[in-house]
């Protein structure tokens, strides 16, 4: 597949069909993660990958519990959270064969300094980010769906992904990833702004 192709036919996908994912996909999609830059070389991402029922099952209530709390704080109305918790609870809404959550191990560093504190910690996020998009294209290439989920950062969510990945503390979640088969025919979603919009050429 042409490297535009899977940039273009890339869009987040919520509903999965339940074929399984392979572990030879699976492995396939962290070697490409694992391609992506990497501040200073660290490498300091780690992969956890949800693929038992009950470890699965866990994810997704985490998820839902992210998800509604999402909603409440940009203040949809009661009936459209009812309508959305349905869409989760009822139509299995992020419902995936597989789950892979991206974490940083805080420890590994490489500029000495509490000064540089912020920064490390930032470009580690930054490379773990952009392992996860590298896997997202795999993934298309593949055939398989995915959607960044950010919600499972919120305060005691991201400490109970992490205890389910069985870290400690110096584990930082960066996002909870999906992946399996689309249900459906996946439509990329377009953009409001075009590149020249938020493009300044000196
Ligand atoms: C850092 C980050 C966090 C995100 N968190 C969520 C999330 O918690 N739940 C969700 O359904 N989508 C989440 N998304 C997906 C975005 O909603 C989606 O990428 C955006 O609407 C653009 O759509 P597209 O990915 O189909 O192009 C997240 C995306 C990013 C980059």
């Amino acid at each position: 597949m042409e490297l535009d192709e899977a940039i273009l036919k890339r869009s987040s996908v919520r509903y999965f069909s339940d074929e399984p994912v392979r572990e030879e996909e699976i492995r396939a999609l962290i070697e490409a993660a694992i391609r992506a830059p990497t501040a200073s070389g660290l490498e300091n991402w780690f992969f956890v990958v949800f693929k038992s029922e009950e470890a699965r099952r866990k994810i997704y209530d985490l998820i839902g519990e992210g998800m509604v709390e999402y909603y409440r704080a940009v203040n949809l109305p009661e009936e459209k959270i009812g309508k959305l918790k349905r869409r989760i609870y009822e139509e299995g809404m992020y419902g995936a064969p597989v789950y892979i959550a991206v974490f940083i191990d805080r420890r590994v560093r490489f500029l000495k300094g509490e000064e540089f504190d912020e920064v490390e910690f930032i470009w580690s996020v930054e490379s773990a980010a952009m392992a996860i998009e590298n896997l997202m294209l795999k993934a298309v290439e593949l055939g398989l769906g995915t959607v960044y989920i950010g919600v499972t950062n919120f305060k005691g969510i991201d400490k109970k992904v992490r205890e389910l990945a069985g870290l400690d503390g110096n584990y930082y979640l960066v996002g909870v990833i999906p992946v399996g088969r689309p249900r459906n025919e996946t439509k990329p979603r377009g953009r409001r702004r075009k590149a020249e919009d938020v493009t300044k050429i000196l």
